[in-house]
């Protein structure tokens, strides 16, 4: 009797939960495929070093992400020539390199986020240590980066790299500079192409206000937005994507301070 009944139980829970399966699945909507930045092709240039094992002095740097470790960027970086710099506009981008054809190369590969400017020398040859000068595609990679792929006594060897994905924990950061009447944005940890063409900003009590590119990975917007919660929406520069960041910061925010988003680009 009670495995009779216990028989119709496990029947009756079979159909049950076959039953809400098929609810789930008729009242499931699939997204939109998400825009996933894919990698580039290989292709051939050159890399240098710069600072010591430490790197303690790719601290800072031409993209404004101040200190790369507490930030999340760690010591695999490298500062870029303007040929890739573009203006500040490829902060944040990945790339893997390898060394190739030097008998100072190891088989490694680092991958690497730009987050710094290799400035041209122009009182030096481009094939003699003016590495940086445009239009060469320079990396000069942080030494424990550089470390991965060939040995430091080489100086410069040639490298094949690509441009990759970057994958970041959690969301979008955003550090807040400037002052009552201007806001000054560093966009921090972003994934996916890892680069940011433009950006807006919203105040609870505001409509979507553009902002400008001042340097390195930084955006700024003219407005008095004390006291309001805010949003942003970013446009990535490679894949052209745009998402939006709602309530990043309470409206009790604060200059000096960095919020996080919940959302990312893949
Ligand atoms: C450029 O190269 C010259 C010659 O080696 C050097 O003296 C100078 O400091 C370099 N300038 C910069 C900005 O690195």
């Amino acid at each position: 009797m009670a495995s009779w009944v216990f028989c119709i139980f496990l029947i009756f829970a079979t159909l049950v939960t076959f039953d809400s399966v098929l609810v789930y699945g008729a009242g499931y909507t699939v997204p939109r495929a998400p825009t996933v930045y894919r990698p580039s092709a290989w292709r051939l240039a050159h890399a240098t070093f710069y600072g010591d094992e430490s790197a303690s002095s790719t601290m800072g740097g031409a993209c404004g992400y101040g200190n790369l470790v507490t930030n999340g960027y760690g010591t695999n970086t490298a500062a870029v020539s303007s040929t890739v710099f573009s203006n500040g506009y490829a902060c944040g981008q990945c790339y893997q390199i390898k060394c190739a054809q030097s008998p100072w190369c190891s088989k490694g590969i680092a991958t690497v986020t730009a987050t710094n400017l290799c400035p041209p020398n122009w009182s030096k040859n481009s094939n003699s240590g003016g590495w940086c000068n445009p239009p060469r595609t320079h990396f000069d990679m942080a030494k424990p980066a550089f470390m991965q792929i060939a040995q430091w006594k080489a100086g410069i060897v040639p490298v094949m790299y690509r441009r990759v994905p970057c994958v970041r924990k959690g969301g979008l950061r955003f550090s807040f500079q400037g002052n009552g009447y201007w806001l000054l944005v560093y966009v921090m940890n972003v994934g996916g192409a890892g680069d940011i063409k433009s950006m807006w900003v919203k105040g609870t009590k505001t409509g979507w206000l553009s902002m400008s590119h001042n340097w390195g990975a930084s955006y700024q917007a003219f407005a008095t937005l004390r006291g309001q919660a805010l949003s942003f929406r970013l446009t990535s520069y490679t894949t052209k994507q745009t998402i939006t960041a709602y309530n990043v910061a309470p409206a009790n925010w604060n200059l000096g301070l960095t919020y996080q988003a919940k959302v990312n680009f893949h």
